[in-house]
């Protein structure tokens, strides 16, 4: 399946074509369609059981009662058999098994994120594998909730029934949250309406093998355990918000000054403060000046992909280097300039002075400049319409960060 379709396979033909204008990133909606269409991914052996999970190497796997973590163990390099046996036993009592972020993910499932994550126009390092299992009538699970990430569901094995309602009061929270819990203090002032009081009209749906749900960010949600054993998978999204990674690049420039890295004690002059404080005003301010869309681009809203990709020409394209830092496109008549990353300045000449017929990789450009300066050169080029992205290369492939 290619990345368009993905969301067509997961979602059925009804809302697969509508997902990304009608129910991305707020709108919840689910398919209970057959489970042959995901048997590649469904029917992995290591999906089968909580036993066969245990043998993946996870980030973490928790027990939680309700809101309590009964039991936090990591397993990165993989759980001892104690570990495991423990592990079960918990099961076996009734306990929800939480595997965090399964690692050495098998094929058809990298495969899976990856076309989830072309699908909607992030990086694949944003996507991660959660998996749960429970016995049948497994008590104590987390009650009506929100998470601050996306989630799309993917029922395996046995059967769950799902609690779930839009959240119209709060779009986008930045923090987990229990239905009737305070809300912590320091998110008080992002709320924008009064918390609700009573608990949200939920829509319920049970879901068996090949049933797919996305669960937008905050949205309510809360699973429950039917009359047979039940294992589903979580992909997780942490798409970037400008919010969440603004405060990382305000950080890094900030850092740079000398001045601003130092002790602030009450000892210190008023004039070294002031002139402390002309230093982060100036930054601020340049920095403000400087913010464009490379730099969105930058901050992570088309990704940091990490692995090679082709792109070709799609449109009859003047482009060219107006002065130190400037991309003039001219497009069907129209132009606009748009700002170059300074670290990306020889690839957008490289760019421009190669052969605009054959399409490049990656690999292919200037070697001085990493990844991480490149991409958002060409994502900007991308969404200007100058390039297109052709399928990604099968390898060499490089794990995503995290
Ligand atoms: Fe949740």
């Amino acid at each position: 399946m290619s990345h368009p379709d993905v969301l067509s396979v997961l979602f059925g033909p009804e809302i697969g074509p509508r997902f990304l204008s009608e129910h991305w990133p707020l709108e919840p909606c689910w398919y209970l369609g057959p489970a042959s269409r995901l048997a590649d991914v469904i029917g992995l052996p290591c999906l089968q059981s909580p036993a066969a999970l245990l043998e993946l190497p996870v980030s973490r796997v928790t027990v939680q009662a309700n809101t309590k973590v009964l039991k936090s163990l990591y397993g990165k390099e993989g759980l001892s058999g104690a570990e495991r046996a423990e592990l079960r036993a918990l099961y076996e009592a009734g306990f929800q098994l939480y595997f965090h972020e399964l690692e050495a993910l098998p094929e058809p499932l990298e495969h899976l994120l990856e076309q989830v994550a072309q699908a909607l126009g992030i990086s694949r390092g944003m996507l991660s594998v959660n998996a749960f299992a429970c016995i049948a009538g497994s008590k104590n699970p987390p009650p009506l909730h929100w998470d601050p990430s996306e989630s799309i569901l993917l029922q395996c094995v046995g059967s769950k029934r799902w609690k779930l309602a839009r959240n119209d009061f709060f779009p986008f929270p930045t923090f987990n949250h229990l239905f009737g819990s305070p809300v912590p203090s320091e998110h008080r002032d992002e709320l924008e309406a009064e918390y609700p009081s009573t608990p949200p009209r939920v829509e319920e749906l049970v879901v068996r093998p090949g049933a797919a749900i996305f669960v937008p960010r905050g949205a309510w949600h809360c699973a429950i355990a039917q009359e047979e054993p039940s294992l589903h998978l979580d992909i997780n999204i942490k798409a970037p918000s400008l919010s969440s990674e603004m405060g990382r690049w305000i950080h890094r420039r900030l850092r740079r000054h000398r001045a601003l890295r130092q002790p602030l004690t009450r000892n210190m002059a008023p004039a070294e403060l002031e002139e402390t404080l002309a230093v982060a005003r100036r930054t601020l301010q340049e920095m403000a000046e400087e913010l464009s869309v490379a730099d969105l681009v930058r901050l992570g809203i088309l990704g940091l992909q990490s692995w090679p990709y082709s792109y070709r020409r799609t449109r009859e394209a003047r482009v060219s280097l107006s002065g130190e830092r400037t991309l003039k496109v001219q497009l069907d008549g129209e132009s606009c300039e748009v700002k170059v990353p300074a670290r990306a300045r020889s690839v957008a000449k490289w760019i421009i002075e190669r052969d605009a017929a054959r399409p490049f990789g990656v690999g292919e450009l200037p070697p001085s400049e990493s990844e991480q300066e490149i991409l958002p050169l060409l994502d900007l080029l991308e969404d200007l319409g100058v390039l297109q992205r052709l399928k990604a290369k099968a390898s060499p492939r490089r794990r995503a960060s995290r």
